[in-house]
């Protein structure tokens, strides 16, 4: 729940009762005063701001008016009547709300904050997958640019992967571009995974023209979840013999079998609240384990976590007000593009809230 205040020392007092405990103190005070300043702004205006669970805590908990994982915050783009939609994430966070909603000024407070993910697959080497497989649904994770979203047949996040490729119901998938989350998905669902690296997606229809039965995938890795090892998990439950380890499922699929959950961000931050073990270690984004840290003081999040998604990093507080305050940076995205990514989002919209 976002801290409400009605003037800067109260927010201040507010963020330090929450807060002392992952932000620094001289931070907490000058972050008071902005968050102070934009929450007044954003009512001002008649404003909403959507927050990804991966924002730094001192954003996180006072100035979103929705927080939550990428599909809760597309459906929440995709219900609100509110203008303008100022959208702490990252930029194809951001482009999935403009496609929701042409009509409203989305603003992204960041200059670029991209994602090794989107980055990683082009429109045309979709087109060139279409070719190559005729017939084959074709799913894209929503961690991709509009006109690759405008390619393909649906897309998915990480909490519904599963029902969407099921609700297919085809013996042969194309899962782009995430090849963690396509071997992980495979698993899920009984499917064999057919390929995970680019030269092998072209080479893996069988010369006598059947199409392969299982999972297509695609070579690109989240930068931030590649860099958890199962070593890591094995040296913490040297030290820690009780933990109860919790991974993205963007991270690889020996490292999600050896935690004892996996799910997205949402699912993750759920699944601590609801259960009780003596210590918890989460596989993600920094400062969504800070931020879990903030809501459960009576839990015990382990601190292994060095690793900072630096696209998310991008947002903070100063630039929402920034953003806030000049408009920028408004997205746009192309109408002919626009509609037809529309389409695979409102698929994977009807399909369902989540995994199971
Ligand atoms: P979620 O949909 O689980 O929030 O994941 C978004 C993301 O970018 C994870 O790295
Ligand atoms: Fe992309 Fe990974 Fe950052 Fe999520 S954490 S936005 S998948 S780079």
């Amino acid at each position: 729940m976002a801290i409400h205040a009605d003037s800067a020392q109260a927010m201040y007092e507010a963020m330090k009762k929450k807060l002392s405990r992952v932000v620094p103190e001289p931070e907490l005070k000058i972050k008071a005063e902005v968050a102070y300043e934009v929450n007044r702004l954003k009512e001002e205006r008649g404003a909403i701001i959507l927050g990804h669970n991966y924002m730094e805590p001192a954003l996180f908990h006072t100035v979103p008016d929705e927080v939550g994982d990428s599909l809760e915050l597309a459906r929440k783009a995709a219900m609100t009547d509110k203008n303008p939609i100022v959208f702490c994430g990252v930029r194809f966070m951001a482009e999935t709300a403009k496609i929701l909603n042409p009509d409203r000024l989305v603003l992204l407070p960041a200059k670029k904050a991209g994602c090794s993910l989107a980055e990683g697959i082009t429109a045309e080497d979709v087109r060139q997958l279409r070719r190559r497989y005729p017939g084959v649904p074709i799913v894209t994770y929503i961690n991709t640019y509009a006109d690759v979203k405008a390619e393909v047949d649906i897309c998915c996040t990480s909490s519904n992967a599963k029902r969407v490729v099921e609700s297919l119901d085809s013996d042969t998938v194309i899962f782009l571009p995430d090849e963690y989350l396509a071997t992980n998905v495979a698993k899920e669902t009984g499917k064999t995974i057919l390929v995970a690296n680019k030269q092998d997606v072209y080479e893996a229809k069988p010369a006598n023209g059947d199409m392969p039965k299982g999972i297509i995938g695609w070579t690109a890795r989240c930068e931030v979840h590649e860099k958890y090892t199962v070593e890591d998990i094995a040296n913490v439950r040297k030290q820690f013999p009780d933990v109860y380890v919790l991974a993205h499922p963007e991270c690889s699929e020996e490292v999600v079998n050896a935690a004892d959950y996996a799910g997205s961000t949402t699912q993750m931050t759920k699944h601590v609240q609801e259960t009780n073990a003596p210590h918890y270690l989460i596989l993600t984004e920094c400062s969504m384990g800070d931020n879990i840290i903030a809501d459960n003081p009576d839990k015990d999040i382990l601190r292994l976590c060095s690793v900072r998604c630096p696209h998310m990093n991008e947002i903070t507080l100063e630039e929402v007000l920034h953003a806030l305050r000049h408009d920028e940076q408004a997205i746009e995205v192309p109408e002919d593009i626009r509609v037809r990514a529309k389409v695979s989002l409102e698929r994977m919209l009807a399909v369902g809230p989540a995994r199971d």
